[in-house]
C-alpha cells in the first residue's frame, strides 16, 4: 500500500531575489508555492518543517470550547500560508482525557471530542490536497486506565494473561502494603497503584510511569506489539505519513525493576541513569515497528527521546530504528553563545555517527514557551520574543527537520494561569506544588478584540486566553510586515526557495564576544546571532532575512540574521 502525497516542495529550487522584507504575499496562496520544485521522495522528512498541533487548543468548530478535528481542517488554509510540509497531530484516539489523549482507551478510532474517522479522513484528504502530509501521535508505552484490556486486568486475577499486558506485581512488606519498588511517577507520587482483588481485599500494585490512569503496558508480552502492529496499520492504510512516538525511550523496562537513585529524577525532569527509561530491551521494539512502517517507504517515524548521551541518543535512529529522533537541545538552552553552539554540535554530532538526520525544536507542549524562557528571570517578555524570533532563524537556518509548536509562529507566551483552571495531572499529583504544562496550551488567537479571538463561538473555553493577545492574533499578524508571523512566513519561503540552504553540515565562524556565526557548508547560508545587549557589526555578505530591523546597518541585540 502506498500512502504517497502526490507532489512535495523541494528546497533546492527557484531563483528568487533577495529580500530584507519579511512582508508576506499579499495573496491567498502559500508565498513560495508556485515557486517550489514539487517531488515525490520517500526522504519528505529529511528537511521538513512539521507543524505540531495539539488539538485541544488549535482550533474548536463546534463551539464546545475544546478545539478538534474539524478545526483544524477549517484552518489548514492557514498552514498552507505558513508553508509547512506536515502537521503533527498530538493524540486524537479515543480517550477519556486524564491526560489530554495520551492515555489512550481505544487506538483504532477517534474521540467524539475531537470528531469521528470521517472527519480525520477528510482531514487527511484536504491536508494532501494541499501538500502537507499528515502525522499523529502514537502512545506504546502505556495505554488508560478504560482501555479494555486494563478492564480486564483488573476483574482478573493475579498472574493471569489479562494481567500479564501490564505490570503488575505484588507489594513489598508483610502484607504487600508498600510499592514493589521505589519509583516515582513522572507526574509526582509513587509510580505504583494498589487494586482491589475480587474479595475486595487490597491486592497487587500497577505500573505507571505517568499518571493512575496511564498504567504501563507489559512489552515483554508479545500480545503488546501485535496490537500496536495493528494501531500502526490501521493509521496508515487511512494515509497517514507517520508517526510521533510518544515515550520512545520508554517501553522496555529493567529486568527485575530494581529501585532507582532518586537523587536522579525530579518532576518533569529527565537523566539519562534514569532506570524508568532507556533500557536496551527499547531497541527490538523500535526494530520490530520499523519493519511495519518499512512497508510503507513515504511513511516517518519520529521518537521522543529524551536522553542526553550522544551515543545513546544515535542508538534510536540507527537505519533499522526510528527515522528521526527528536533532540531537545535547542529547546532546554539558554540564550548564549555556548549554550547554542553546544546543542548544535552535539545534536549533528549524534546523528552522524549513524548516518541519521538532526531535528530542532524550541518548544512543544510539554515545556514552557520560548518566548517565556529567554525572558529570564525578570520575565522581559520584549526580551524573549526578541531571543525567541532569533532562534526561530537559528533552527531554520540548520539541516534537517525542523518542529514548530502551534503558537509559535505567532510569539505566544506562556500564561500564568489561576490555580481554579489548571488542568493538568501534574497539578493534582504534585499535591499542587507543580502547576504542571497547562501555561503552554492555551487556545490558539485566531482574530478579533476579545477572547478567544475566534478560537471558539464559545467563550468558555478549556483554559482562558488572554485578553492581552489581541495583538497576538493571526489576523493582526498577517499582515504586519514586522511581526513573527511574516518572520516565519518569509523564513520558511526562503529555507524551501534558496539553494544557500543545500548541504547537511554546518562550518563555524569566527565572531565577535556574545556572538554565533555558522554557515551551511554547501550553499554557504550564514546565520549570524547576537547574544549582547548592543548592536554588533555584520558578516559580509547580503542580508536575506533579519529577526529585527537593523540598527545603522548591525545586527540588533537578542537578534538573528541570514546573509548569503
Ligand atoms: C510525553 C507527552 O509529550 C506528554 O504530554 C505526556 O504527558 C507523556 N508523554 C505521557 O504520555
Amino acid at each position: 500500500m502506498s500512502n504517497v502525497v502526490p507532489s512535495r516542495r523541494t528546497r533546492a529550487v527557484a531563483e528568487r531575489q533577495p529580500s530584507q522584507s519579511s512582508q508576506p504575499s499579499e495573496s491567498s496562496e502559500s508565498p513560495g508555492k508556485t515557486a517550489h520544485q514539487l517531488d515525490d521522495s520517500t526522504n519528505w522528512w529529511h528537511n521538513a518543517v512539521v507543524y505540531q498541533i495539539y488539538p485541544r487548543s488549535f482550533a474548536d468548530s463546534n463551539g464546545d470550547g475544546v478545539g478538534d478535528l474539524g478545526g483544524v481542517l477549517e484552518r489548514l488554509g492557514y498552514l498552507e500560508l505558513l508553508g509547512v510540509d506536515a502537521i503533527w497531530l498530538s493524540p486524537v484516539m479515543t480517550s477519556p482525557m486524564a491526560d489530554h489523549g495520551y492515555d489512550v482507551s481505544n487506538p483504532r478510532d477517534i474521540d467524539p471530542l475531537f470528531g469521528d474517522l470521517a472527519t480525520f479522513d477528510a482531514l487527511v484528504a484536504a491536508a494532501h490536497d494541499r501538500d502537507i502530509r499528515v502525522t499523529m501521535d502514537i502512545v506504546p508505552n502505556h495505554t488508560s486506565n478504560q482501555h479494555p484490556w486494563f478492564a480486564a486486568a483488573i476483574a482478573s486475577p493475579a498472574g493471569s494473561p489479562e494481567r500479564a499486558r501490564y505490570i503488575f506485581r505484588d507489594g513489598r512488606g508483610v502484607n504487600g502494603e508498600l510499592p514493589p519498588n521505589n519509583w516515582p511517577s513522572v507526574f509526582g507520587g509513587p509510580a505504583w497503584t494498589r487494586v482491589a482483588e475480587a474479595d475486595g481485599q487490597p491486592g497487587q500494585w500497577y505500573l505507571h510511569i505517568f499518571a493512575a490512569e496511564q498504567p504501563d503496558l507489559n512489552w515483554d508480552n508479545p500480545e503488546v506489539f501485535a496490537d500496536l502492529e495493528r494501531t500502526l496499520r490501521f493509521w496508515l492504510d487511512r494515509g497517514v505519513d507517520g508517526f510521533r512516538i510518544d515515550v520512545a525511550h520508554g517501553m522496555a523496562k529493567p529486568p527485575g525493576l530494581p529501585d532507582m537513585d532518586l537523587a536522579t529524577v525530579g518532576l518533569l525532569v529527565n537523566d539519562d541513569n534514569d532506570l524508568r527509561f532507556n533500557n536496551p530491551g527499547v531497541h527490538a521494539i523500535h526494530r520490530k515497528i520499523r519493519a511495519v512502517l518499512n512497508d510503507y517507504p513515504s511513511a516517518a517515524n519520529v521518537g521522543e527521546i529524551w536522553v542526553d548521551d550522544n551515543v545513546a541518543f544515535a542508538n534510536y535512529i540507527r537505519p533499522d530504528e526510528l527515522h528521526l529522533g527528536f533532540n531537545f537541545r535547542l529547546a532546554k538552552a539558554e540564550f548564549t553563545v555556548d549554550d547554542i553552539r553546544a546543542a548544535i554540535e552535539n545534536s549533528l554530532t549524534a546523528v552522524e555517527s549513524v548516518g541519521g538526520r538532526p531535528t530542532w525544536t524550541l518548544s512543544n507542549h510539554d515545556v514552557e514557551r520560548e518566548v517565556t524562557r529567554y525572558g529570564g528571570e525578570r520575565g522581559d517578555l520584549s526580551v524573549g520574543l526578541n531571543r525567541a524570533r532569533a532562534m526561530a532563524l537559528v533552527e531554520l537556518a540548520l539541516p534537517g527537520a525542523v518542529f514548530i509548536y502551534n503558537g509559535a509562529e505567532l510569539g505566544l507566551p506562556n500564561v500564568d494561569l489561576p490555580d481554579e483552571v489548571l488542568q493538568d495531572p501534574v497539578w493534582e499529583r504534585s499535591g499542587h506544588t507543580e502547576r504542571g504544562r497547562d501555561g503552554c496550551r492555551v487556545p490558539l488567537p485566531w482574530e478579533g478584540a476579545a477572547p478567544p479571538f475566534g478560537f471558539s463561538s464559545t467563550p468558555n473555553t478549556w483554559l482562558p486566553t488572554p485578553a492581552s493577545w489581541a495583538s497576538l492574533t493571526v489576523e493582526a499578524q498577517l499582515e504586519d510586515i514586522n511581526s513573527t508571523l511574516s518572520l516565519y512566513r518569509q523564513a520558511l519561503e526562503l529555507r524551501y526557495a534558496r539553494s544557500e540552504f543545500a548541504g547537511d553540515g554546518v562550518e563555524w565562524y569566527g565572531a565577535p564576544a556574545g556572538c554565533l556565526a555558522f554557515r551551511r557548508n554547501v550553499g554557504r547560508l550564514v546565520c549570524a546571532v547576537n547574544t549582547n545587549d548592543h548592536p554588533v557589526a555584520l558578516p559580509p555578505g547580503e542580508v536575506l532575512l533579519s529577526s529585527a530591523p537593523l540598527i545603522n546597518g548591525e545586527l540588533a541585540p537578542n537578534a538573528a540574521v541570514w546573509l548569503v
